[in-house]
């Protein structure tokens, strides 16, 4: 049985594989649509989510299966004390697998170390988003037609932004990929990405304050909003929240071909007007993210 708690649990020929059968679910949505007939996805949320449990829903029921679970902390009996390692067992015997997200960072793995089940980490606090990394990938394969020979831009909460630090996990394995990292000097990326994955494995990256600076060198522009529920402060989220928004005056300033993409959900940090630019990908990457969690379920589930 096989979990996913990050995307380093899978290696390249592994991913390019999951995001062939997902082009492939895309292409013939028929050939799968009563793949999982039977199955039961458990969604299991202690913390809020549109895209990632809609999504798990979605692909579960397209893939022919049923789905029960939680959307709030408050709905489970995580609200009367009940841990984690307990819930899992209990969705065990009702299930067939399991996406988890929670404030927590590790609780999905402890969870995936009492289960029965196939466990997903669906966002584990500031830690981890496999699955947002997963649909990342495959937008950028999708729509630049390859994983390599690129430069990002992240910008905006790194320190507390878990797509950020999955997705850099997952690029430093492509060939030719560096990294600008674009924050203000409080929502640096954490010492352990910097220290252990990126200058542990020669990645090239820099880190700058300005993001008009570095407009013209990048190929993809990974915005973030501030994370307003990992601060211990409101002042703090205040003084910051707005440090980052992304215009048309902006987008002047890059490539023709550049792209923009976001995990969603949006607050200021990309002004509605860069909507229409035909580089802004942030919705187009939304879809994508259902196709690879349909093929992620096929594969836990070994039903391919
Ligand atoms: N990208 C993402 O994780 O969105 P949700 O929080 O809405 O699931």
């Amino acid at each position: 049985m096989r979990h996913l708690m990050s995307p380093m649990d899978f290696s390249v020929e592994e991913l390019e594989n999951l995001m062939d059968l997902a082009e492939d679910i895309q292409n013939v949505p028929a050939k799968y649509a009563h793949k999982c007939d039977g199955r039961i996805l458990a969604t299991c949320f202690y913390e809020p989510s549109t895209r990632t449990r809609l999504s798990f829903e979605s692909a579960m029921l397209r893939l022919g299966g049923k789905v029960l679970g939680f959307a709030t902390a408050d709905s489970s009996s995580a609200a009367k004390g009940e841990s984690v390692s307990d819930t899992i067992r209990i969705i065990s015997s009702y299930a067939d697998i399991c996406a988890m997200r929670h404030p927590k960072e590790g609780a999905p793995m402890v969870a995936a170390s009492k289960s029965w089940i196939p466990v997903i980490n669906a966002g584990d606090g500031g830690h981890q988003h496999p699955t947002q990394t997963l649909t990342d990938l495959m937008t950028i394969r999708s729509l630049k037609g390859s994983l390599s020979d690129m430069t990002i831009g992240l910008c905006g909460d790194l320190k507390f932004g878990r797509t950020v630090h999955s997705l850099i996990n997952a690029l430093i394995r492509y060939e030719n990929v560096s990294f600008v990292f674009i924050s203000p000097p409080e929502l640096r990326i954490p010492d352990y990405i910097r220290e252990d994955v990126l200058i542990k494995n020669n990645i090239p990256f820099k880190e700058v304050i300005k993001l008009d600076d570095v407009m013209p060198e990048l190929d993809i522009l990974y915005m973030t909003r501030v994370q307003r529920e990992r601060f211990f402060n409101e002042e703090d989220y205040v003084r910051l929240k707005d440090f980052y928004i992304l215009n048309k005056e902006k987008m002047s300033l890059a490539k023709k071909d550049m792209m923009v993409l976001h995990p969603l959900p949006r607050v200021n940090e990309i002004s509605v007007e860069v909507d229409d630019d035909e580089r802004a990908m942030y919705f187009k990457q939304v879809r994508y993210g259902m196709f690879i969690r349909m093929a992620l379920i096929l594969t836990l589930l070994e039903l391919v």
